[in-house]
């Protein structure tokens, strides 16, 4: 493995380097099935959540830093930030590709018109077996028959999580799944 991924790599709790872990074994599955070129799958499951470990106020640091534009889902759960910048700091390393940086920015709110990468680092993210909830299973196989089904449904998923808690989703998650043909979802 690169020297700087693995140093950041070990930083992280050991919670966190499972799932990561558990991320990595997901997507080189997925890029097997679904033709992903192999090292962009590894890299992108290896450095997605290098920075989830960063406190609110580092995380809102790093993203004024790099000129990450800070709106008011970010502002308000900075977390959503560790995408963005794990991928900046993956860019400044010169570690990976523009369709890897591309992926893991876009892992924690999703968007419209994401590559297949991003889409599976998506999925795999949201599925891999470490995650307890009772589509899970159902979920993984669907990734193995289509990206874009499974896509549509792990976002399906997620904001009806996300709204049983209270917590609105994200725009660009909302315009995501409406844009992946899922436009039946509302407010709760
Ligand atoms: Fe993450
Ligand atoms: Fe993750």
């Amino acid at each position: 493995m690169n020297r700087w991924l693995e140093e950041k790599f070990h930083r992280l709790t050991r919670h966190r380097q499972e799932h990561i872990l558990r991320v990595v074994d997901l997507m080189e599955k997925l890029a097997k099935i679904h033709g992903l070129p192999s090292d962009d799958a590894y890299l992108a499951g290896w450095g997605h959540d290098l920075a989830r470990e960063l406190s609110r106020a580092e995380l809102l640091a790093e993203a004024e830093r790099y000129g990450i534009a800070i709106d008011e889902w970010f502002r308000k759960e900075p977390v959503l930030l560790h995408g963005p910048v794990a991928a900046r700091w993956l860019n400044q390393a010169q570690v990976g590709s523009l369709a890897v940086w591309e992926a893991i920015e876009h892992h924690t709110i999703a968007g419209v018109g994401l590559s297949p990468l991003a889409k599976a680092l998506f999925i795999a993210d949201g599925v891999e077996p470490g995650r307890h909830f009772a589509a899970r299973a159902a979920l993984e196989q669907a990734a193995y028959a289509s990206l874009d089904d499974a896509y549509r449904k792990v976002l399906d998923e997620t904001m009806t999580y996300l709204t049983s808690r209270g917590l609105e989703p994200h725009p660009n998650m909302i315009n995501a799944l409406k844009d992946s043909g899922g436009n039946t979802w509302t407010k709760h």
